[in-house]
This record gives structure tokens, C-alpha cells and sequence, in this order.
């Protein structure tokens, strides 16, 4: 225990052990990724430390040269120091790692663009009034105009009529730009063809997308930054089997040509992994050090709750994104006709439009069969008398998935199925390939009205509800979660606890330009769509503020940024969420003042009474911090008050009540009721203290206002709670007009020791961890298990954080460690996310284990008995230090 202490210490005083660079041995600057995560074989990036710059890289060139088949595929100098290699597919990675100067040696991985397709149609100015772009193009009249913006993307489709329709040419908003990847690649290639075109021209529709989001030139698709100059570097290529993914080496190709041509901005729609060590993560870093605003979209794991947020997002310095949804939808029109003649245009969530549109050019009847059971949910067989031929079916939502819906559906004759909400909002459903109808959703008031329309027409005989849906037919209608964070959009923190997103943008429901032979417009969702947004306002503030430094952009625009409500509670989201909130770039040019630093991580807590503030004495112990926020008046001519006030947010918690992973955060409040409570007890609820509330800051001067954040303390400590909110700054100005006068600092923390925080999940229910046969069956009684030559079993596990390092060994009887299981070293792991169909990790147990981490030494078992040991390196942890692993040890199995 002691000893432990000591190496804490020892941490404390000297940073972190494992960046000492000198120290490492080679083994230990092979990164090892998780094995869930996909690499290119035989491509490694090497990265270099940063000392070795310049100093004689040529050298570093032929030593690396010198090991056998071996091949650089690319010099970075720019942005990242290292170079990207092939080998032959059985050169131990290691020898890179030997060559003197090298930090680390990184598989070469795959990246995704970040977004989901929903074929709708929109008509386009509607979100920048949610932004107030709309006021900043129309009464400031700016647009980006000398504003260079580099965008890495699947290429652009420039011969579109609202992005230019022009290349290069004078006037042209394209001036910049390359191919790096070619339209042959295929990433499920081992040896994909990489043959680059002359032009980046876009052949999946992301990148067009993407564009027409901050240059769109209207009449339909309104830009955020219509003046700007452009450049599109295509690292992305075709689409195969329905999406698209990239090495990250030729992404970091992308990323240098973009530094090269010498943006402004520059703009990321894409991402995975979610480590701000992560090779791009910290390119991306730099080039914020050398003077480039970069924005990156935070992801789209939403569904899988906290800890999603991804690389190069959560890289220092740049701008993380998170998604809003859109204020209204427009898509697919379908025009229903009641038997009393009313009638009412609907939208439809076509859900199988590739292979079968959801479109009827004449009426066509609708029924709501009652399925086997006697319900309308039609997840049972239908009964034999129920002939749907020529028929489209009514469906409730509920019960069973939409496949097993619309195949009884189906097989009983429908031409096509409409599944209508039982919840507020439409959905997108995901079909089983094997559906061959059309299928669109509706929702739950339109289901109710088709619903009536039938009772009414029965015993008529004659009369029927009848559905028209033309081709192309679109429609603008409200859209229920119009404002409010996006499902989809990734939840922090980084790793390492910082806040991220930092700030939200419309990108759900996004109409934009499309390749004209792709259908020249459509509306996608995703916080790719989010990230080009918050480019473009970036590209408006820096055309009209042309001396903010890179910092001072990333402050004006998250400190100006509206925090979102959330519906439910009438509380703030937690910055986790959305950041700052939804950006607000009318505000961002306007402001006179910096407030630094724009976010507050709270990681680490003081536990006690707060003897500097009178009001919290009587408390007794409590977790708080103080930190400092410094306001800078950098209006020359006029003196501001300023004051401060605290609005607490939701707090968040990744547990439900009885302390099981809980995907969907869970919130406290957690509804209107608790709302009340909360507010009768502030001990529910982070509060702020400050010495001093207002303070006057002369023109051009700057004050500090010392802060002290109190954690929630009537709060559960076994509920984990993320606690979060907002400082809110209030200016007033000596003289009007007075620019505009609320800026926020979102704070967040966790209540409890963040260290301690366990990593591995620990689950009655699934029973994880836990050994399990070949099958991936839970082994229960593991007395049983023999491993033998024949045999082999595995240690599953499934993690809830993201975690450094994660090691599973073999042990003896006597508690010796013998050796790594196979796949028993990885390295910056993100969170498994069972909503992506990715909940269980392993390691296999065999007769044999290895010596060292790459699993390159074998040793075999001698007969006896075992048993695993799993660590996984806590929150914050140093991969040196033993004690900042959570341990779990298996039941002892024999080895024959
Ligand atoms: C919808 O149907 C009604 C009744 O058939 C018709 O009067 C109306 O024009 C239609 N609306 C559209 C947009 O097609
Ligand atoms: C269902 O109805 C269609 C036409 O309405 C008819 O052709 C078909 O034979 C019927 N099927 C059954 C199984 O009765
Ligand atoms: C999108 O809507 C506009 C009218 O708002 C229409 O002109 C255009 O044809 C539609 N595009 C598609 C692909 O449906
Ligand atoms: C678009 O959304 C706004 C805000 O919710 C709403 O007021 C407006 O009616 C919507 N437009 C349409 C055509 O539905
Ligand atoms: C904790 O937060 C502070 C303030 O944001 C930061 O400077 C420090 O690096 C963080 N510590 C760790 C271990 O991440
Ligand atoms: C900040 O304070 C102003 C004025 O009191 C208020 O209108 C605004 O809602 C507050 N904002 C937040 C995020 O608390
Ligand atoms: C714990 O609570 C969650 C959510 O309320 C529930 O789904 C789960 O079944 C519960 N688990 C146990 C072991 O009670
Ligand atoms: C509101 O939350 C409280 C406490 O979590 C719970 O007991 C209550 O049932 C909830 N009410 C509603 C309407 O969901
Ligand atoms: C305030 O901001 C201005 C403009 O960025 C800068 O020049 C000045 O040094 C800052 N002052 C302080 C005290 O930070």
C-alpha cells in the first residue's frame, strides 16, 4: 500500500512517467489497438518525437529504409512528424520502433465519414435562424468573402449550379484541392487500389453534402459562408456495400495538403478511435498551434451513451462538434384521402427507398389488418382470410422489429406497409435486406387519423382511405424534436475528461446539394452535417474580426453559444451533450470580451469544508474546486460591469438506479416533478460561489473572477452522477448601444473520486466478466474448463469507459504471472458500444501464451492450474503504476 503511495507521489511531481520518452523500451512504442478496431496489415504510422524535427531526418529516412521490405508511402512534416510505411505482413513492428528518435508506431486504421442518409428534400434557409446566420449574411453582410476553407472529405461533385460549377478557374469558389484515393478503393480490400483522379471529384455525395452546407450559392441551398474560398481534399472514395471508410494515413495526406494550401479553417466531417493521442487527433492539435482552426465532428454513437466522442475531435485545440436537430423536415409528401372526403398531406420516412420507393402515383387503398393475435402491432401471422393483395397495410409500431412486421405483412399479399409512432416524432427504421416492398413511417397523430378514416368507411362497403405518393412530391412540415440535441450525436467526455463536444450546430435533417447524378439535393443527418456549419461560422467571424487568434475563435464562439434546454426538465443539457450550446455567430462577431479558460473540467475535486466562503462552512465536507476566469474587455473605448450567476444542468449518469449500465444517459432531474424538488433543495444541484459577483473592467483591461464550484452533495454517490452547468456572464456598458450581453463558461465534473471510476463492467445480468467456451458461451461452473491442444476458451469483458490500457494475462497457482493471452494487450480503447453491435471484447485462452505484449513470443503452458487476470488502466491512470488498474481475476480453470 505504501509503495503504491510513494509512486503516485513520484507521478504528481514529475508528469506523467510514460511520455519520458528516453525510457521506453521499443516494445512499449508499438501501439497495440484493440482488437475490435480495423487496421490495414502490414501499414504502420511512425511518429517521431518532436526534438528529433529537422535534426536529420534523412538519417531517420535511411535507417528506416534500411529494414527489410519495407517501404515509405509518405513523409509528413507538416502538421504530424513521422512517416507511413508498408512491410511485408511478417515484419515485427518493433524494428520500427528500434530506430532512434521514433515515439510511436501506430497500425494504420480506418476512419468513417460520420452521417446517415434519410431521403428527404427540404427547402434549405430555415436553420440559420436558429444561429442567427441568417442576420449576420443578410444585415452585416458578410459571407466568408477572403476566408479559406479546407474541407477533407469523399471529394465534391463542383459541377453542381449552386457550388460554382467550376474548378479552378478565376472567380471559381474551388481553388484548391486534390485526389489522394481514386474511385477503385475498396477498404474491404486488404491491397485496396489507390489510384487518385486529376480532380476530386465526389462519387458517395458526402463531400457534396458537406459542401453545400458552407457554400451552397442558393436558390435552394443556402450556404453559411456562400463567399468563401474553398478547397476539397478527397480521401474518401465510393460508397461500397453502403458506406465508406479510409486509412488514416492517406486522411492525414488529406489534413497536410490541406496546411500546405494554407486555410483558415479547416473541416473535418469524420472519425474513430476517440484518443487525443491518436495520430490525426494530433495533427490536428498542431495545426491549431500553427494558427488554423480546425472542427471536427464528435460523432454519431448518441445511441450508446457517455464516452462516445471521437478522434481527431477530442484533439487539443479543436473545435468538437455535436449535432441539433433542424426545426423542420422536409421529405416525401404522400397525400391521404379519407371516405368523408378530408383529406391531409403527410410526411413519410421512406425506409426502404433503394430498393423499393415509397411512391404510388394513384390511390391506393388502406388497411389495418388485424394480425393472428387480434392487434394492429401485426407481429404475429395474419390470419388466412386476411387478403392484403393490392393493399397497402397500417401498422402499429411496438412489440417486434419493422422486419418481422413487414414480412407477415407480406406474405400476406401488401403492396406496401406504413408503420406509424407510438411515441412523439417519426423514425428511421433500419429493414432487413430481404424486404422487397415499400415501407415508409408515419407518425403517431397521422397513424390515429388513417385510423378514424377507416372506422368511419366501415360498412360502406365501398368507401376506403386511400394513400396518393408521387414521385419527387416533397413538403416542409415541423419537426417534433426541432432544437434539441440530436439522438444521434456522441455524448463526452474525452478520456481524459474535458469537456467535448464544445459546441452544437444544426446537423440533423440538413437539406444541401447532392451529385447531380446522385439527385442533385437531399437531406442528410449527422454531425458531419453539424461540422462543415460550425465551419462556415468560423469563416464568417474570422472575415469580421480578421485579428482573433485561433484561441480567441474557439472562445468567441463557444462563450457566445445559446446552452440548449432540454424539454423534459426545463434544466440545461449537460455540457457533455452540447458543449457551450448552439452556436450563435451573430453574438461571437459582436462580443467585446474573451472570457478564458471557455470550459471548466472538474477532475479533481477537494473534499471538505470550504473555509473561503462563509455560506458553505456550515456544509462540512463537501467536493468543490476553484478555478479562475479571466474577462477581457477588448473594447477600447468603453468600460463594462460585469457579473456572474451559475445555472446548473442535468446531471448525467451512465447507471441506472440499481447501478446496471444504462445507455441512455440518465438524467436528475429526472422529470418536471423532480424539477420542483431539486429547486426547493439547492443540495441536488452544483452550485458556484464567487467572492465577488460583479466587477467593473475598464476599457481594454481584463479582471479574474475566482469561482468556486460545489458538487451536488444530496446526490447518491453510488449513482455516479456527471454533474455539470453553466456560468452565465451579464454585461453592462458604460455606453450604448450596448453590444449583446450574455456569455456562458460550462463547468463539469464527476461526483465522486473520477480516478476510482471503474472501467471494466461488472454485471450480474450479462455476468461479465467472464470466461466462456469457443462459442463465446459464459462458462458458469468453470471447475470444468480444461483447456487442452483441442481446446480453447475466452476471457469476455466488456468496458464502459474508454481506458489507456487493457492487459489479460495467465496466472499461476501460486499468483505468478505467467504470460499475455492471445489479444491480451490493447491499447487506447474506446468504450464497447452494444448499440453498434460491438458489446463483448476477448482474449483467448489457450496452452499457449506470450512473452511480450505483440504477442510475438510463445510459451507453452506447462499442466496445472490457472487463472486469468484482467487490468484495465482507471480514468486518468498511469499504465506504470499497478494501483491505478481495476483488477478482476477469472475462477481458476486446468491446463492439460
Ligand atoms: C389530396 O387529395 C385531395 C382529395 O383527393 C385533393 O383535393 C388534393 O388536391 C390533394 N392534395 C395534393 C397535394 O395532392
Ligand atoms: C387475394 O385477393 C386477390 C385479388 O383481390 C386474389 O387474386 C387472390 O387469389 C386472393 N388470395 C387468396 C389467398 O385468397
Ligand atoms: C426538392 O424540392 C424542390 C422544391 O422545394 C424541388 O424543386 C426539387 O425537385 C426537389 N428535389 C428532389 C430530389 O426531390
Ligand atoms: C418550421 O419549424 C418552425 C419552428 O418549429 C415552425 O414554426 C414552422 O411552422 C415550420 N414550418 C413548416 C412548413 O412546417
Ligand atoms: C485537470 O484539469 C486541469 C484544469 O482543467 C488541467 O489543467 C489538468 O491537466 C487536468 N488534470 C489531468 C490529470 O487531466
Ligand atoms: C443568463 O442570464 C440571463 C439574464 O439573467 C438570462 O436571460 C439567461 O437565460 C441566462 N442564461 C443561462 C444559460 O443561464
Ligand atoms: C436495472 O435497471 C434497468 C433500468 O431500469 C433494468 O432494465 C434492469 O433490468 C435492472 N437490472 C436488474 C438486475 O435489476
Ligand atoms: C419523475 O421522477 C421521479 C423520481 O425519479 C419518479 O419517482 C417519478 O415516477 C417520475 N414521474 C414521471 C411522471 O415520470
Ligand atoms: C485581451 O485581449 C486582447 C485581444 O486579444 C489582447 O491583446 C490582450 O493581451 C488581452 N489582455 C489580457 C489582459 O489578457
Amino acid at each position: 500500500m505504501s509503495k503504491c503511495i510513494t509512486s503516485a507521489l513520484l507521478l504528481i511531481a514529475f508528469g506523467t512517467g510514460w511520455s519520458l520518452a528516453n525510457t521506453i523500451a521499443p516494445e512499449d512504442k508499438v501501439v497495440t489497438y484493440p482488437s475490435n478496431v480495423r487496421i490495414k496489415p502490414g501499414s504502420y504510422i511512425v511518429e517521431f518525437e518532436e526534438e528529433a524535427r529537422g535534426v536529420n531526418v534523412n538519417a531517420f529516412i535511411a535507417n528506416i529504409e534500411a529494414l527489410p521490405e519495407l517501404t515509405i508511402s509518405n513523409q509528413f512534416t507538416k502538421v504530424f512528424n513521422g512517416f507511413s510505411v508498408t512491410t511485408a505482413r511478417d515484419t515485427d513492428p518493433v524494428e520500427l520502433a528500434r530506430v532512434r528518435g521514433v515515439r510511436r508506431v501506430w497500425p494504420v486504421r480506418f476512419h468513417d465519414l460520420k452521417y446517415s442518409f434519410a431521403p428527404q428534400n427540404s427547402t434549405s434557409f430555415f436553420h440559420h435562424h436558429m444561429t442567427s446566420v441568417d442576420k449576420v449574411l443578410r444585415d452585416l453582410g458578410i459571407d466568408g468573402k477572403g476566408i479559406k476553407i479546407g474541407i477533407v472529405d469523399s471529394g465534391v461533385d463542383y459541377n453542381h449550379p449552386e457550388l460554382g460549377a467550376c474548378w479552378k478557374t478565376p472567380g471559381c469558389p474551388w481553388q484548391y484541392g486534390e485526389d489522394f484515393i481514386g474511385d477503385r478503393f475498396d477498404f474491404n480490400n486488404d491491397n485496396p487500389i489507390i489510384e487518385p483522379n486529376k480532380t476530386p471529384m465526389d462519387c458517395d455525395g458526402h463531400g457534396t453534402h458537406v459542401a453545400g452546407i458552407i457554400g451552397g450559392q442558393g436558390p435552394e441551398v443556402h450556404g453559411v459562408a456562400p463567399g468563401a474560398t474553398l478547397g476539397m481534399y478527397r480521401v474518401f472514395s465510393c460508397a461500397v456495400g453502403g458506406s465508406v471508410s479510409a486509412p488514416d494515413d492517406i486522411i492525414l495526406q488529406g489534413i497536410e495538403a490541406a496546411f500546405n494550401d494554407g486555410h483558415d479553417v479547416i473541416s473535418l466531417s469524420l472519425g474513430g478511435g476517440g484518443w487525443p493521442e491518436d495520430p490525426l487527433a494530433v495533427a490536428c492539435s498542431k495545426m491549431t498551434q500553427k494558427g488554423v482552426v480546425v472542427v471536427a465532428a464528435i460523432g454519431n454513437d448518441g445511441s450508446n451513451g457517455m464516452f462516445t466522442a471521437g478522434s481527431p475531435a477530442v484533439g487539443r485545440g479543436v473545435i468538437s462538434v455535436g449535432s441539433v436537430d433542424n426545426w423542420n423536415i422536409t421529405g416525401q409528401v404522400a397525400n391521404i384521402t379519407l371516405p368523408s372526403g378530408a383529406y391531409r398531406s403527410v410526411y413519410v420516412e421512406d425506409s426502404n427507398a433503394d430498393k423499393a420507393p415509397f411512391v404510388f402515383e394513384s390511390d391506393m387503398p388502406v388497411v389495418a389488418p388485424l394480425d393472428a393475435t387480434g392487434s394492429l402491432l401485426g407481429c404475429s401471422e395474419y390470419p388466412t382470410f386476411v387478403n392484403l393483395t393490392g393493399k397497402i397495410a397500417l401498422i402499429k409500431r411496438g412489440t417486434c422489429t419493422f422486419t418481422v412486421k413487414v414480412r407477415f405483412a407480406q406474405s400476406a399479399g401488401a403492396i406496401g406497409v406504413l408503420i406509424y409512432n407510438n411515441a412523439n416524432g417519426i423514425m428511421n427504421a433500419a429493414l432487413d435486406p430481404a424486404v422487397n416492398i415499400p415501407v415508409a413511417m408515419l407518425t403517431a397523430d397521422d397513424g390515429a387519423f388513417i385510423i378514424d378514416g377507416i372506422l368511419q368507411g366501415n360498412g360502406s362497403g365501398i368507401s376506403v382511405v386511400t394513400i396518393k405518393s408521387r414521385k419527387g412530391a416533397v413538403g416542409t412540415f415541423a419537426a417534433f424534436t426541432g432544437g434539441q440535441m440530436s439522438s444521434f450525436s456522441s455524448f463526452g467526455p474525452s478520456p481524459e475528461l474535458d469537456i467535448d463536444p464544445v459546441i452544437s450546430a444544426p446537423g440533423g435533417s440538413i437539406w444541401s446539394t447532392f451529385p447531380l447524378s446522385m439527385g442533385k439535393y437531399a437531406s442528410l443527418s449527422g454531425t458531419s452535417m453539424a461540422t462543415p456549419y460550425v465551419s462556415g461560422t468560423v469563416a464568417l467571424l474570422k472575415q469580421a474580426r480578421p485579428n482573433l487568434s485561433v484561441n480567441d475563435i474557439r472562445k468567441a464562439l463557444m462563450t457566445s453559444a445559446k446552452p440548449l434546454k432540454d424539454d423534459n426538465t426545463g434544466k440545461l443539457v449537460h455540457p457533455y451533450s452540447s458543449g457551450s450550446g448552439l452556436v450563435n455567430v451573430y453574438d461571437a462577431i459582436m462580443s467585446r470580451v474573451l472570457i478564458s479558460p471557455p470550459t471548466l473540467t472538474i477532475n479533481d475535486t477537494n473534499w471538505g469544508p470550504v473555509k473561503d466562503i462563509p455560506q458553505l462552512q456550515s456544509l462540512g465536507s463537501v467536493r468543490w474546486a476553484v478555478r479562475s476566469i479571466n474577462v477581457n474587455n477588448t473594447d477600447c473605448t468603453r468600460g463594462m460591469l460585469i457579473s456572474l450567476d451559475n445555472t446548473a444542468a442535468n446531471s448525467i449518469s451512465m447507471y441506472s438506479a440499481n447501478g446496471t449500465l444504462n445507455l441512455t444517459p440518465r438524467t436528475w432531474p429526472a422529470n418536471s416533478t423532480t424539477v420542483a424538488a431539486a429547486a426547493a433543495s439547492s443540495s441536488t444541484l452544483p452550485q458556484v460561489f464567487t467572492q465577488t459577483k460583479s466587477q467593473y473592467i475598464p476599457a481594454g483591461q481584463s479582471r479574474n473572477f475566482i469561482v468556486y464550484i460545489v458538487a451536488p452533495y444530496g446526490l447518491q454517490e453510488s449513482d455516479r452522477w456527471f454533474y455539470g452547468g453553466f456560468l452565465n456572464f451579464t454585461l453592462k456598458w458604460d455606453q450604448e448601444p450596448a453590444p449583446s450581453g450574455n456569455y456562458v463558461v460550462p463547468y463539469a465534473g464527476f461526483n465522486g473520486n473520477y480516478r476510482a471510476l471503474d472501467v471494466i463492467t461488472s454485471s450480474t445480468q450479462s455476468g461479465l466478466p467472464a470466461l466462456a467456451d469457443a462459442n463465446l458461451s459464459i462458462i458458469t461452473d468453470s471447475s470444468q474448463l480444461v483447456i487442452s491442444k483441442n481446446t480453447t476458451a475466452w476471457l469476455v469483458y466488456s468496458i464502459d469507459v474508454p481506458t489507456r490500457v487493457i492487459s489479460a494475462t495467465m496466472l499461476d497457482n501460486k499468483n505468478m504471472t505467467r504470460g499475455y493471452l492471445a489479444y491480451g494487450y490493447q491499447e487506447y480503447n474506446i468504450r464497447n458500444l452494444p448499440n453498434s453491435g460491438d458489446s463483448l471484447s476477448g482474449a483467448i485462452i489457450t496452452n499457449k501464451i506470450y512473452e511480450d505484449k505483440e504477442a510475438t513470443v510463445e510459451i507453452d503452458v506447462p499442466q496445472g492450474k490457472y487463472h486469468a487476470r484482467l487490468m484495465a488502466l482507471r480514468p486518468l491512470g498511469n499504465p506504470k503504476n499497478t494501483c491505478d488498474y481495476q483488477i478482476w481475476d477469472s475462477p481458476v480453470f486446468s491446463v492439460l
